[in-house]
């Protein structure tokens, strides 16, 4: 099964908890990394939680949720071994994917429709990496 880790801050929160439960009815296991209640925190907190385990595990995926979804893709990117890429349609989605092997989805939860994130994650969590000419490119990152 495939498992997808998920956080976010208060901003994102309440888009956090919209993406799991439509994740949860798919065959996806969702280990949330919080916060588990709304309250106000700080985004590097959280975005530095899920980004270390994705630098450890090459087979992870990752949601991050904040108010315009950089500051989870700024901190995200401090790793090494992660590819955060912020999505706000759907082509950046398959593109982060196709070209970018991206390992982390940012979303911006104040800038981005419900309906719109929910496309977003559908097509980055169902894009393969093309691989061939991209692969030397993202090694150059
Ligand atoms: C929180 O107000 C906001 O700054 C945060 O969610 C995010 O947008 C930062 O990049």
């Amino acid at each position: 099964m495939r498992k997808i880790l998920i956080a976010s801050d208060h901003a994102g929160f309440k888009l956090k908890e919209f993406i799991k439960k439509y994740l949860s009815k798919k065959k996806i296991k969702i280990i949330d990394l919080g916060p588990s209640k709304f309250a106000k925190v700080d985004y590097p907190d959280y975005a530095h939680k899920l980004s270390k385990k994705i630098n450890l595990n090459k087979k992870l995926t990752g949601v991050l949720v904040c108010g315009s979804g950089l500051g989870m893709e700024m901190t995200a990117n401090r790793y090494k071994n992660v590819r955060a890429a912020l999505c706000y349609n759907q082509k950046l989605a398959k593109l982060s994917r196709l070209h970018n092997n991206a390992n982390i989805i940012t979303l911006g939860s104040r800038l981005t429709k419900k309906s719109v994130a929910l496309k977003c994650i559908n097509t980055f969590l169902n894009t393969k990496f093309e691989g061939g000419r991209h692969t030397k490119r993202i090694k150059k990152i």
